[in-house]
């Protein structure tokens, strides 16, 4: 069985009052590809950014590629993130008058590359993305869709293992949404392990694994209690 990348135990996340996250446990392994599915307000987003170090737990274990966070700090938090994972809002955060290669080359600023390299790095992530022929357009000469691959580009720039994704088609007509998630499929057979943040749940169901949340807590777990329960790691007692 392949390594996790990702494992939350018992993970709870307060703010003030509010429990964002209510006790969650999830274990992502390298190579997959999964859907969290629940409603506005269910602790996706805080899942989600627990996962991806943006946001530390209030109690509970994360450990990423293997190394328990807790341990680490923000700096070297910030070193193990640029490393290992890439994220995709729902918006698209592009500055206005950018074309695409600057604004996926500017994802390596602080990489210590040279300029050339830097650019040359962000063409190959543009046509990976099928934007080969739009490296100069800018935000305003792009589609919505078009957009989310640019940023899509920008993440995948390092060859992140993680792939980490909220809402990526929250904002895009049905079309441009699908062209998006071929997309992030396509990324997952070339060995990038895709955790998606969605609302629709055909997309969801369309996942090789499910999990659904509600409360801060996961209530389903394609790959705990679904169909493919086989690839489940009983602990023995
Ligand atoms: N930074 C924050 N400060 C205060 N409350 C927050 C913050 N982030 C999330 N919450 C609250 O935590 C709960 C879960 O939010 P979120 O993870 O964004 O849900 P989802 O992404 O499923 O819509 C909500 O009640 C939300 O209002
Ligand atoms: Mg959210």
């Amino acid at each position: 069985m392949p390594p996790p990348v990702v494992e939350l135990e018992h993970v709870t996340k307060t703010y003030g009052e509010v429990a964002a996250l209510a006790g969650a446990g999830i274990v992502v392994r390298r190579g997959e590809m999964l859907a969290i599915v629940g409603p506005s307000g269910s602790g996706k987003s805080t899942m989600l950014n627990i996962m991806g170090t943006l946001d530390r737990p209030s109690r509970g274990t994360v450990r990423i590629d293997g190394h328990a966070i807790d341990v680490l700090t923000d700096r070297q938090l910030s070193a193990l993130r640029a490393r290992t994972i890439g994220f995709v809002f729902q918006a698209f955060h592009l500055a206005a008058g950018v074309p695409a290669l600057g604004a996926v080359a500017d994802g390596l600023l602080y990489s210590g590359l040279p300029r050339g390299e830097r650019r040359r790095l962000a063409e190959d992530a543009l046509r990976r993305v099928g934007l080969g022929e739009r490296l100069y357009n800018e935000p305003h000469q792009l589609s919505g869709g078009e957009k989310q691959r640019v940023a899509i580009a920008r993440a995948v720039l390092g060859d992140p293992a993680l792939l980490l994704a909220d809402e990526p088609t929250g904002a895009l007509d049905s079309r441009s949404g699908e062209v998006v998630m071929d997309l992030l499929r396509e990324l997952h057979r070339a060995g990038t392990t895709v955790v998606v943040i969605t609302h629709d749940r055909d997309i969801a169901a369309s996942l090789p694994r499910e999990v659904r949340i509600k409360d801060g807590r996961i209530e389903h777990d394609s790959a705990v209690d679904g169909h493919n329960s086989h690839v489940v790691e009983r602990v023995s007692s």
